[in-house]
């Protein structure tokens, strides 16, 4: 897409539009990016560099501000604004309805094949229709989320449709344009294309689909299944702005249509599948251009096929096969297509990751919020690789709704690394002698009444005291996200807690090692592990302690906010409720909450008594960079640094969240030069997104 000249000269410029770390404003950025145009090609730039390459060369900060300059410039000028202006993502209203229209060309979906001899009929078959002896195939993944079409005319994107029954689709560019891997404008007219209908998969990643799930849990709401049901249900939403937030992804891999400007003949890329493939990359798509693979001979398919289902769960997103291609479209013409599919393609689909088995019965358990969760205990059954025997119901609406009875055969699905989920009963199964689920009306541990509050789906039980839910809140503070105490975990803490020896979360700090070195499975060794993690999480920062806390609807992202916005964690016992709902993204029932809980003594006295033992409530954020923390930023150190040791000045990188590079790269954010620096400084000054610090600046940063 760019060549080596090009990322050369925007990364060069894209530097000269910052001074001292902000970028310029107004017509002197204009005058030195060369144009309101070529500003937007600086930012398309990095869009590109961030969303197709996923390799940055700005920093988010400097990209947002460069970006807040130009929808200035344009807000100023609103005759510039440009359809494929970087701004024009931004969504405006909502969507009435989606309008239905017809594909250029019906969307066919694949035949399937499961295994190696499937292959080889295939094979054979195709042959036989293209009468070559080895026909070139392309092998690439089968993307697992909602397809789409996009059309282009004249280098702009003109519309997005959904698959709909193939022949008609909903009209969804709007929120297709909140996708930030798909192009607003695209040089087709470079290779001579008028029109353009390409076919491809929205995603949503693995990563930002469990975090999607996270947010959901902290409000309650049931989780969804999958990635695939995440994406498409995303591109169905009224409001694109939420769309934009949801993260999705484009895989582009099929065109299916396309019209030439006039007197313009063929490109050669159109020749073969892997030259569309290639073409599309080129354009600035995502297109499976580095996965893909053109084979000769059927074996090295299916080897090829093999070894993508082995590394399966490692790649960020969810593939559920592969498809194999025939490359030359010459050749795929003359082999055609029946009404379903064509016959020059085949998916290879991976093994199910579902399975059935029986469900025995129901347990409930309590959380540490007092929700009641049905937890399903079936047959276990092996799930790619896990056996599965509890399944979590969530709650009594899903429950009800998924129609589940004990005794039911029911389908259990587990994508990815993605928890396990029941799909549906096989009712077609049932003898009549299910029985129904019953829900209990009392707590099954405390036996206190169960309550449910008018808005929420869940049963609680709302002893503050009932000793499953603190029993979890103690788990939940020793936690990995939480304060990170190595070693502590679920089973110690129930026994701990089992035995007497530990009633509350300030328990943790005086637990009986001389009773615990005597318990059975406890080494001198485990011990000492286990209290030096105990002690060393005295030192977490404050936003830990506060996700930690588990104070309801505070997530880790929230307790950051809370974190950065006080000096000290007492001082939101001053804060009224609107002042609460000041802070970014605390909306009414967070600040209820934190409000509640800053209010309530026994919080406080719990507080407290962290406090005494040593536990950190002032925040560090003066003491950081703007932005919070060093959470996410890479530092690497060069020459001899005179003031700190140089083990010391990494230690407290580590320490503040930072991470340490070993060498100068784009995804350095800062160098800290000492005396006598050479080649790494030299290499940093030509990448604009390195800032470079002195040994002086790297300590006032961190108010050392
Ligand atoms: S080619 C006319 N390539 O899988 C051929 N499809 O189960 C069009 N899919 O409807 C399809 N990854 O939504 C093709 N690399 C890939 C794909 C892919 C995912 C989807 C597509 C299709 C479905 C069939």
């Amino acid at each position: 897409m760019y060549s080596s000249d090009q990322t050369q000269r925007l990364q060069k410029l894209s530097g000269s539009l910052f001074s001292g770390g902000a970028p310029l404003t107004g017509d002197i950025l204009l005058k030195k990016a060369g144009g309101i145009e070529a500003l937007r090609d600086v930012l398309r730039f990095h869009e590109y560099r961030y969303q197709i390459l996923n390799d940055p060369l700005l920093s988010d900060f400097e990209y947002d501000s460069l970006y807040k300059q130009l929808e200035a410039i344009e807000a100023a000028h609103p005759e510039w604004v440009t359809e494929d202006s970087p701004t024009q993502r931004v969504a405006k209203g909502l969507t009435k309805d989606f309008p239905t229209v017809q594909h250029l060309v019906p969307m066919l979906s694949l035949e399937n094949s499961y295994n190696a001899d499937d292959l080889l009929d295939w094979d054979r078959k195709a042959r036989e229709l293209t009468g070559l002896a080895e026909p070139e195939y392309c092998v690439e993944p089968k993307f697992d989320g909602a397809s789409i079409s996009l059309i282009y005319e004249n280098d702009r994107l003109l519309r997005g449709v959904t698959r709909g029954d193939g022949v008609a689709g909903d009209e969804i560019t709007n929120n297709i344009r909140q996708i930030r891997s798909v192009p607003l404008s695209a040089k087709f007219s470079a290779y001579g294309i008028r029109q353009i209908e390409i076919r491809g998969e929205i995603l949503m990643n693995k990563n930002n689909f469990a975090k999607y799930n996270q947010q959901l849990a902290e409000q309650n709401i049931p989780p969804l299944a999958n990635p695939r049901n995440a994406a498409a249900g995303s591109l169905r939403i009224k409001d694109p702005s939420e769309v934009g937030r949801r993260n999705l992804e484009a895989f582009l891999y099929h065109i299916s249509y396309y019209a030439l400007l006039e007197g313009k003949s063929l490109p050669k890329e159109l020749e073969t599948h892997a030259g569309s493939l290639k073409l599309l990359w080129e354009l600035g798509f995502r297109s499976p251009q580095k996965e893909k693979k053109v084979l000769q001979g059927i074996q090295a398919v299916i080897a090829y096929c093999q070894l993508f289902e082995a590394k399966r769960d490692e790649l960020p997103y969810e593939i559920d096969g592969m498809v194999v291609k025939v490359n030359d479209i010459g050749l795929q013409d003359k082999m055609g297509m029946t009404t379903h599919h064509p016959r020059w393609a085949i998916a290879f689909k991976f093994k199910a990751r579902q399975a059935t088995s029986v469900l025995r019965k129901v347990e409930f358990q309590v959380g540490r919020t007092g929700s009641v969760t049905p937890v399903a205990k079936i047959d276990p059954v092996p799930i790619s690789g896990v056996s599965v025997s509890s399944v979590s119901l969530f709650n009594e609406e899903v429950v009800r709704e998924k129609d589940l009875k004990i005794g039911d055969t029911v389908l259990v699905e587990r994508a990815g690394d993605v928890i396990p989920y029941i799909v549906k009963p096989l009712t077609e199964l049932r003898t009549g002698k299910e029985e129904e689920i019953r829900f209990p009306t009392h707590c099954p541990v405390c036996h206190d009444k169960l309550v449910k509050p008018e808005e929420e789906a869940v049963w609680r039980c709302v002893n503050i005291n009932c000793p499953a839910q603190v029993v979890e809140r103690i788990i939940h503070f020793a936690s990995k996200d939480a304060m990170d105490i190595r070693s502590f975990g679920d089973a110690n803490t129930r026994k701990f807690f089992d035995l007497g020896y530990l009633k509350d979360i300030p328990g943790i700090y005086h637990l009986p090692f001389d009773k615990i070195r005597e318990l059975e499975g406890f080494g001198e060794k485990s011990v000492t592990n286990l209290r030096t993690a105990i002690e060393a999480s005295k030192q977490q920062p404050l936003h830990r302690l506060i996700f930690a806390l588990g104070i309801r609807y505070v997530g880790e992202t929230t307790a950051k906010v809370l974190a950065a916005s006080v000096d000290h964690l007492f001082d939101f016992k001053e804060y009224s409720l609107e002042k609460l709902q000041d802070l970014e993204d605390v909306g009414p029932k967070v600040a209820g909450s934190v409000y509640q809980f800053f209010h309530n003594p026994d919080n406080v006295h719990m507080l407290e008594k962290l406090a005494s033992l040593g536990l950190i409530l002032q925040s560090n954020r003066s003491s950081q960079p703007a932005g919070g923390n060093l959470d996410g930023q890479t530092f690497l150190f060069t020459g001899t640094l005179t003031r700190l040791k140089r083990s010391d000045a990494e230690e407290i990188v580590e320490k503040n969240g930072g991470a340490l590079l070993s060498g100068v790269s784009s995804k350095l954010n800062y160098l800290v030069v000492g005396e006598d620096a050479g080649s790494k400084l030299e290499k940093a000054k030509k990448i604009p997104s390195i800032k470079i610090l002195t040994e002086e600046e790297f300590m006032s940063l961190l108010n050392i």
